[in-house]
């Protein structure tokens, strides 16, 4: 395998002498799309600084294709950064604030026209150049600043949640144009983001931040069927934690429930005739699926259900749960 693009080590980064992100260590291979998920306040945005060179690591070290970038200023690392807000000049037409960078180097005008123009029509903005922000709609000022980040050529590019200010539709067809727009590219993305659905459908590979510490890397997949904490298991998707008895009775299987902490997903409980004993007490309905809350020896259990034959509050089920889908860990409940 080839050397990683970026290679993160070890590193502690804080505030005034606080370090609010411990010992986050990361390698990103040329190509790939790498999210940093996590609750509000856990260290995602700290992160995507300290790579850029905005705030300096307090300890650890920053590699980028093998050149050792950790003092560098943000203006000499060959990374580009895409802010929430956009950060886009008000005054400054579209073009003009592709074009920033590139006036600013001191390139000749006949070669930024020609960048800009290639640029923006990959992007997709080629007849919105001449307005300014104001007359843009939000995904395509989202365009403009993704072009002013591009345009530079930086191998890496990191993204501080680029689409959160956008609607629901916008977003969507934004994910993928992002994507889109790093394979014909071929730049290195690194995207911070707390949507875990935006995460899971973009990324090659996602870091679980909370409170500062990382708590799992993998690939989508892995991190939802394989979780590595507690925490995760909690986080991604929708979760029950089943007390240690009820768990027992509820996994059959081998793999040591009875003690410790079980996490099951809501669509690994299955309603049906036999198994655990439980009182449905409220129903969801929420179009392409349902929740439903039933009550087991005194516990509270979500299940959801496809379709519109939905049992009713009061009603008596049964709990199983599918294929032994079941996490545990060791330790105490929190
Ligand atoms: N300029 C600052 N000075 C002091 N503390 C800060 C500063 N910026 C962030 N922090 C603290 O560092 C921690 C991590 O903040 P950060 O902005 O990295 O979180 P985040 O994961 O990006 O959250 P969000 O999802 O809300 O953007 C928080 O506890 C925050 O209060
Ligand atoms: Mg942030």
């Amino acid at each position: 395998m080839s050397a990683p693009l970026l290679q993160i080590d070890a590193l502690d980064i804080g505030y005034d002498g606080t370090v609010v992100v411990r010992g986050f260590g990361l390698d990103v291979a040329a190509g790939e799309f790498v999210s940093l998920l996590g609750p509000s306040g856990c260290g995602k945005t700290t992160v995507l600084r300290a790579i850029a060179g905005f705030l300096p690591a307090m300890t650890g070290r920053i590699t980028l294709d093998g050149r050792d970038i950790t003092r560098l200023p943000p203006e000499a690392r060959d990374v580009g950064i895409v802010f929430q807000n956009y950060a886009l000049f008000p005054t400054m037409t579209a073009f003009e604030n592709i074009a920033f960078g590139l006036r600013v180097a001191g390139r000749p005008r006949q070669e930024i026209r020609q960048r800009v123009e290639a640029i923006a029509a990959t992007s997709g903005i080629l007849d919105q150049l001449d307005k300014k922000p104001a007359h843009l709609s939000g995904g395509q000022q989202q365009r403009v600043a993704i072009a002013r980040a591009l345009i530079m050529g930086s191998r890496v590019l990191l993204f501080d949640e680029p689409l959160s200010n956008l609607d629901a539709r916008v977003r969507l067809t934004m994910r993928a144009e992002i994507r889109r727009l790093q394979r014909e590219l071929g730049f290195t993305a690194l995207f911070v983001t707390h949507d875990q659905e935006e995460a899971l459908s973009m990324s090659d590979r996602i870091v679980v931040l909370n409170g500062g510490d990382t708590e799992q890397i993998s690939t989508p997949r892995a991190l939802y069927s394989r979780p590595a904490t507690p925490f995760v298991a909690s986080f991604i998707g929708n979760s029950n934690e089943v007390p240690p008895a009820l768990a027992a009775e509820l996994t059959t299987g081998p793999d040591g429930a009875g003690t410790g902490r079980c996490f099951v997903r809501h669509e690994d409980l299955l309603i049906g005739t036999t198994g655990l004993p439980a009182e449905v007490v409220h129903v969801e309905f929420l179009g392409a699926f349902s929740r439903v809350d039933c009550v087991a020896r005194g516990v509270t259990l979500s299940a959801v259900l496809t379709g519109t034959d939905l049992p009713v509050p009061g009603q008596q089920v049964c709990l199983r749960l599918r294929d032994g889908n079941a996490h545990h860990f060791p330790g105490a409940p929190a």
